[in-house]
């Protein structure tokens, strides 16, 4: 959560850092700051509310110079002030400091620091800044060297997590970063190199970049990257080319990113699938899973893990792990799992799920999985995240950038590759080419349909307007769409603030159906599949009691009609693959009615985009 970007070069630092807390505010916007040093001085400013509250202060305190670091907060410690608002400053004012994470002893420190230490802030990050100025002070090199082994001491006392960035006023021809459970990206461009949480914000710049590993401390100045250990020895490391372009980052012509990334929907698919089908043997070729054939045969059981949407996405490849390769499978909340005693052996098969590759839940579960000896896969977007490079191997959904909190493009590839994934594993145990290569032509039927879904849009618009004043929805599907069901109900929460369930359709009248009243609408997915006649009979059961009902219906289900309100159809689609098309009217239902409501679409209250905090 938050966002960090840092500039060292020659043009000037302030709307490049600008335009890069622009790009990140999807991981924090309650306040923001930044500091630039024009070689002589530092000069700060910093602001509560979004990027343009601090734009618009900017224009008044201008700032010169050509080395700078920002910061875009999501408040843990200390309340949404500007006081607490990045960067923070050492006691005397001259070393400056961002920090993404958590420093859990930050009270210890603060009281060794003693009480000459003056804090003005209510943050944990506060004490880095005091406490790396004081050790730089004890340094003999007054240089980027010293100023890099004052950094290594001061994080020798700490405990926690960060991600920070570090300038100080007497050392202006270097930036230092260092990285422990927060990610740390530097983007290495000509005569100016960047410092990123991520590499959203230097794409414009760069595709070139390093990614820190948890330990690692980098000298970052204008013409030269040195990267070390905290213990300072020398690391070397291959400077990596992110393929994600730009245009990714930006809204084009869209009102929000979340429209936008609806709309991206049946390209990145393609994507996802592009390289990875062998029609001939009728499977998928998913070449990072890294295992033998026999190994894939020995597996018994298969476990998802992931938070929110992902673990949604994951309990689609429950479904259809269960369904196609025959092997016990299910979905674990990563928070949950961390805590438990998992079963868990060598026969085990866990995918880590995750758009960011940084959700600290779903990092330390992986952890802990293969601490226990389980094969360890992810299912990642972000490329070069922590848990893309943890995991021994994975598949990278190729969504592209994802920068609405609330994820839905990322939702689809994940659903996609767990889908892959599942067909790899059951033509390797069970199913035959001839399945296979069925299923393999419903995927290139996908971009298609999703297209005309999306076509009528308009309709969706306009049923969403219909209901954005109720206060409560309940969200019903049944087998692979009660996922579905959750999904749509979790979007509804996120952006638009309504209370929303969701429940498999056979569980309403085990308590829910209490709640139904005329003041309760119901969403239900009812595609014409095994399961259609159990839900028509739950639907019934909803209108008997005066619950008003929005149906999901497969294109030409006449008697959808009879059943709802309002029907939004759906083309047919081999029942594995539902999902791929039943929860795209869900997400422009959410959106249009958050759109009604004048929330903030993109960056809903109290949410962040990548969750690294617990
Ligand atoms: C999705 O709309 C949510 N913002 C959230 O549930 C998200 O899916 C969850 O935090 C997991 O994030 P990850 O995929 O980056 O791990």
């Amino acid at each position: 959560m938050c966002g960090i970007i840092g500039y060292i070069g020659k043009r000037q630092a302030a709307p490049i850092l600008l335009q890069g807390l622009r790009r990140l505010e999807y991981r924090g916007y309650d306040s923001s700051g930044m500091a630039i040093s024009d070689h002589s001085t530092l000069a700060m400013t910093k602001c509560v509310g979004k990027i343009e509250n601090l734009a618009e202060k900017m224009k008044t305190s201008h700032l010169p110079g050509s080395v700078g670091i920002a910061h875009t907060r999501w408040a843990t410690h200390g309340g949404v002030t500007e006081l607490n608002a990045h960067p923070h400053t050492g006691n005397k004012g001259k070393l400056v400091l961002v920090h993404n994470g958590i420093i859990e002893n930050y009270r210890e420190l603060k009281d060794q620091l003693g009480p000459e230490h003056h804090f003005t802030s209510e943050t944990d990050s506060e004490v880095l800044a005091h406490l790396i100025e004081r050790e730089f002070d004890l340094q003999e090199q007054k240089n980027c060297e010293g100023l890099r082994k004052a950094v290594g001491c001061g994080l020798s006392h700490v405990k926690g997590t960060y991600g920070i960035v570090v300038m100080h006023e007497d050392v202006p021809d270097c930036l230092i970063t260092a990285r422990m459970g927060s990610p740390i990206v530097v983007g290495v461009g000509k005569d100016e190199n960047y410092i990123a949480s991520d590499a959203t914000p230097i794409l414009a710049y760069t595709r070139d970049v390093l990614f820190l590993d948890d330990g690692e401390i980098a000298e970052v100045k204008e013409n030269n990257v040195r990267l070390f250990t905290l213990k300072d020895e020398i690391v070397s490391k291959k400077v990596e080319e992110i393929h994600w372009n730009d245009e990714q980052a930006e809204k084009q012509g869209f009102p929000h990113f979340m429209l936008k990334e609806i709309h991206d929907q049946p390209t990145v698919f393609e994507d996802a699938i592009r390289g990875r089908f062998n029609m001939a043997e009728g499977t998928a070729v998913l070449g990072g899973l890294n295992m033998t054939e026999q190994q894939m045969r020995d597996i018994n059981r298969v476990i998802f893990i992931a938070c929110g949407t992902a673990s949604y996405a994951g309990m689609v490849g429950k479904y259809a792990f269960e369904r196609l390769a025959g092997i016990p499978a299910e979905v674990d909340v990563a928070s949950e799992f961390r805590y438990r005693d998992p079963i868990i052996d060598e026969k085990t098969l866990v995918f880590v799920m995750s758009q960011s590759g940084e959700t600290a839940d779903t990092l330390a579960a992986l952890r802990e999985a293969k601490r226990k000896g389980a094969f360890v896969r992810g299912i990642v977007n972000v490329i070069g995240s922590t848990i893309s490079r943890e995991t021994d191997g994975g598949t990278y959904i190729h969504a592209g950038a994802e920068l609405a909190v609330a994820s839905t493009k990322a939702y689809t590839n994940m659903v996609t590759v767990a889908l892959l994934y599942a067909l790899q594993f059951g033509r390797a145990r069970r199913v035959s080419i001839a399945t296979g290569q069925r299923m393999l032509n419903a995927f290139l039927e996908i971009p298609e349909k999703m297209n005309w879904i999306l076509s009528q849009k308009d309709s969706i618009k306009e049923i969403a307007e219909k209901y954005k004043d109720y206060k409560n929805f309940l969200f019903l599907g049944r087998g692979i769409n009660y996922p579905v069901a959750l999904e749509g109900s979790l979007k509804l929460k996120e952006i638009s603030y309504i209370h929303a369930e969701a429940y498999p359709g056979g569980e309403m009248k085990h308590g829910p159906l209490a709640l139904i009243s005329e003041d309760f609408p119901t969403f239900a997915i009812m595609p014409q599949n095994q399961l259609y006649e159990k839900m028509r009979s739950n639907i019934e059961e909803i209108r008997a009691r005066k619950g008003k009902v929005i149906l999901i219906a497969t294109q030409g289900d006449e008697r959808a009609k009879e059943l709802a309100e309002d029907v939004i159809y759906v083309p047919a689609m081999k029942e594995l693959l539902e999902p791929l098309l039943n929860t795209i009217p869900l997400q422009l239902f959410s959106y249009y009615v958050a759109v009604a409501l004048k929330r903030d679409v993109d960056r809903p209250r109290n949410l962040a985009k990548s969750v690294t905090v617990e």
